[in-house]
């Protein structure tokens, strides 16, 4: 072996394990890939666009209903479209899971899919270009997804309970909850930004307005939720971020930085020390995007299952074949 081989040879070597440390440094699960519908379903991404806008521009709460769904898909069981199994005992009948909604949308871009290219794209890689899909639409960023998800055959009530976090933990609880599925305090505080859009309801705030006031709510917040929530079962929806509920801004930032957040999961990520940097950094548009994109990545890497032998590509996403 002369010496261009030992270089070729050596420099080939370098070049695999800086691609491999750069894309885990991405949070890339090496197995999923950005090109994998590439021949198989070339057009996949903007028929999903397509359907998700159409679903959108009818109902823009389907944004944030689709954000949230992706969430409760990859904490319970990976993100294998677990969550958009129907019936009596799957997770979507768990307490964490009522007032899931966006199903609809998700079922029209599989159809949409299905028609362009039958038995190929999985459920689980719909929800994670559709998820992506919602934050361009509501004027975010856009990322590149990485795809190859096969779709879980497992959905139990029993599940959310153990892996979904309460509206009423405070950071440290929700780094340990988020760290349990391998991301840090910093991720968990960037995705918190999802709650940019979207809403809450009066029971989320129990331990803040009902059971024990939260002094270090402002006056008028307090009374005005006292208002709006005259008992923890009043089913008004409040919106999260009271100054663009529609649009994926830093404002869910600025809102907790003064003070102004709804639930005890978000208010204490700017009273803790140990997370209130990442809330201060999220609070530049250009920085908060990059992170989030990041963070929607790592998250979408979680349990994901890459084989047939793990999981399947189901015809409809409500139902396993
Ligand atoms: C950090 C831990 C988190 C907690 C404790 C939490 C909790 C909650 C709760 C209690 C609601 C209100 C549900 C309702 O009353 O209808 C909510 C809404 C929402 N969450 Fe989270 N969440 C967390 C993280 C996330 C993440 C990581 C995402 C997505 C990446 C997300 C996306 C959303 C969205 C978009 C909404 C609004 C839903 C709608 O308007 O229908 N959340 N969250």
């Amino acid at each position: 072996m002369g010496p261009n081989q030992v270089t070729r040879g050596t420099s080939c070597f370098l070049y695999w394990a800086m691609a491999l440390v750069f894309s885990l440094s991405l949070g890339v699960n090496a197995n999923l890939n950005y090109d994998y519908y590439k021949s198989s379903c070339p057009k996949v991404e903007s028929i999903i666009y397509q359907e998700i806008s159409k679903a959108y521009y009818k109902d823009n709460t389907v944004a944030p209903g689709i954000l949230r769904l992706i969430f409760h898909d990859c904490f319970v069981r990976g993100c294998d479209a677990s969550i958009l199994l129907a019936g009596p005992n799957t997770e979507r009948a768990a307490v964490q899971n009522i007032g899931l909604h966006g199903f609809e949308a998700i079922d029209a871009a599989k159809a949409a899919v299905e028609k362009a290219c039958p038995g190929v794209v999985s459920c689980a890689d719909i929800l994670a270009y559709a998820s992506r899909d919602t934050v361009k639409l509501t004027r975010g960023m856009g990322w590149k997804v990485p795809a190859g998800r096969k779709d879980g055959k497992v959905s139990l009530a029993s599940d959310p309970p153990q892996n979904l976090p309460p509206a009423t933990f405070t950071s440290a609880q929700l780094v340990s909850n988020f760290a349990a599925k391998g991301l840090s305090a910093k991720q968990m505080v960037d995705l918190s930004g999802s709650h940019t859009i979207g809403v809450t309801h009066c029971v989320q705030l129990r331990d803040r307005i009902f059971t024990v006031i939260d002094k270090t709510m402002p006056k008028s917040l307090l009374a005005d939720l006292q208002k709006k929530c005259p008992t923890q079962a009043t089913p008004t929806a409040l919106v999260i971020d009271r100054y663009s509920v529609n649009k994926f801004d830093t404002a869910y930032f600025s809102n907790i930085a003064s003070g102004y957040g709804l639930m005890t999961s978000d208010q204490d990520l700017y009273r803790d020390s140990k997370t209130r940097p990442y809330v201060v950094a999220n609070l530049k548009q250009s920085t908060f995007d990059k992170n989030f994109a990041n963070a929607m990545v790592a998250m979408t890497n979680i349990g994901v299952k890459l084989s047939l032998h793990e999981g399947e590509i189901r015809k409809r996403c409500q139902f396993v074949n």
